[in-house]
């Protein structure tokens, strides 16, 4: 073989592996067409809020039953959440959760934050999630609901802001 033939082989190979890599892209994405809506894709894809406060008016970290951790982080404004926003290390479905929950609970007061942002609101929000990745929405419900309970001790304990984490 010279040069030139080992070269034309080469390319025909990178190419033939372009295809490969293309064609278990197009499969993988069909395969999660198939198990998610369109919302929890887009969420996925895009999510929405997620990112840190500084100094929030209420602040969560909880570790899920699969070792993820999902992070919450309030701020209030004229006693409605101005800013919901949440952090997670956790896999697609949690970015999904987080997005719903945080979405869900942007412009409530605390009481119906608490009284209506829960599991079953975040799985409706996204049309529903397959069995096994409903802990994800436990996981975000849970730390809502938790930052809500931070936002009003440290309402109610003010000086002791300076003394936080987050
Ligand atoms: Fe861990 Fe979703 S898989 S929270």
């Amino acid at each position: 073989m010279n040069k030139r033939s080992i070269k034309k082989a080469n390319n025909a190979k990178k190419k033939d592996l372009e295809k490969f890599a293309q064609k278990l892209q197009e499969q993988i994405m069909e395969q999660i067409k198939q198990r998610y809506t369109q919302t929890v894709i887009d969420f996925w894809q895009n999510p929405k809020n997620f990112r840190k406060i500084d100094s929030p008016d209420g602040y969560a970290s909880v570790k899920g039953s699969c070792g993820d951790t999902m992070e919450m982080f309030l701020k209030m404004k004229d006693k409605k959440i101005f800013e919901c926003t949440f952090n997670t290390d956790g896999c697609g479905t949690t970015l999904a959760c987080g997005s719903a929950a945080t979405e869900l609970a942007k412009n409530k007061s605390f009481t119906q934050a608490l009284a209506s942002v829960g599991t079953d609101s975040i799985l409706k929000k996204l049309g529903g999630l397959p069995e096994e990745d409903v802990h994800c929405a436990q996981l975000a419900a849970e730390t809502l609901r938790r930052a809500l309970a931070d936002q009003l001790y440290q309402k109610q304990n003010p000086w002791k802001k300076q003394y936080r984490k987050a």
